[in-house]
């Protein structure tokens, strides 16, 4: 099988905690990530009802921008009992303006399970890839993470939900592993590594 060598790639976020996870996930395949910031881009409104939708209008946007091949993510936290909320939400969850607000959206969601036994909820990240701005053929790729949330928050590591994020594997929530714990199970880095495959094999 051809395979294809890519060792710089541009990616289509401004969340400072998601590009970290993104530059160390890529750097065990020697790929380095250049973030949107770095050519003074700004974010683009997410104003679809799916996550691949967000996370190609994202991809597009900087593309159209840097003329540069992007990748692009679009993520959330889905909970069982809520009918898979806040998901497309999960960064505005408690206000539409999502700088942040990561406090308020972890105390709404404890305050919408309340008396609710079941605590299920996974992490989703979606990840694109495309070529150019107009690729028709963008690649993408999906991850999960699954786990339950807990009441009271625990850990200072991570970001968004991650105190309420509870791992039976690992007995703790995300915000209590290292950084290399998280990276070695996230819903991002699983998406990550099977995107590779498909740019390196696809
Ligand atoms: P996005 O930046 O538009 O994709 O929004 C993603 C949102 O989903 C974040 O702001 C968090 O609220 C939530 N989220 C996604 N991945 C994670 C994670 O790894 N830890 C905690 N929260 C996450």
């Amino acid at each position: 099988m051809e395979s294809k060598k890519i060792n710089k790639l541009v990616l289509a976020s401004t969340n400072s905690n998601k590009v970290k996870e993104f530059i160390d996930i890529f750097s065990k395949n020697d790929v380095k990530i250049i973030p949107q910031s770095r050519f003074g881009i700004d974010s683009v409104n997410e104003k679809h009802i799916t996550f691949v939708e967000n996370a190609i209008e994202k991809a597009r946007h900087v593309s159209r921008l840097t003329k540069l091949p992007t990748i692009a993510e679009d993520s959330g936290l889905c909970v069982d009992a809520l009918n898979n909320n806040p998901g497309i939400f999960s960064s505005r969850y408690s206000s539409l303006d999502k700088k942040n607000c990561s406090i308020s959206n972890n105390s709404l969601l404890i305050k919408n399970l309340h008396n609710i036994e079941n605590r299920k909820a996974y992490y989703i990240s979606i990840i694109v890839f495309i070529n150019y701005p107009n690729d028709p053929i963008p690649l993408i790729s999906e991850g999960r993470l699954y786990g339950k949330i807990i009441d009271e928050a625990s850990g200072n590591n991570g970001f968004g939900y991650d105190p309420h994020f509870y791992i039976p594997i690992f007995g703790k929530t995300v915000a209590s592993m290292t950084n290399e714990e998280k990276n070695s199970i996230s819903h991002r880095s699983i998406a990550i590594n099977k995107l590779m495959n498909k740019i390196i094999y696809g």
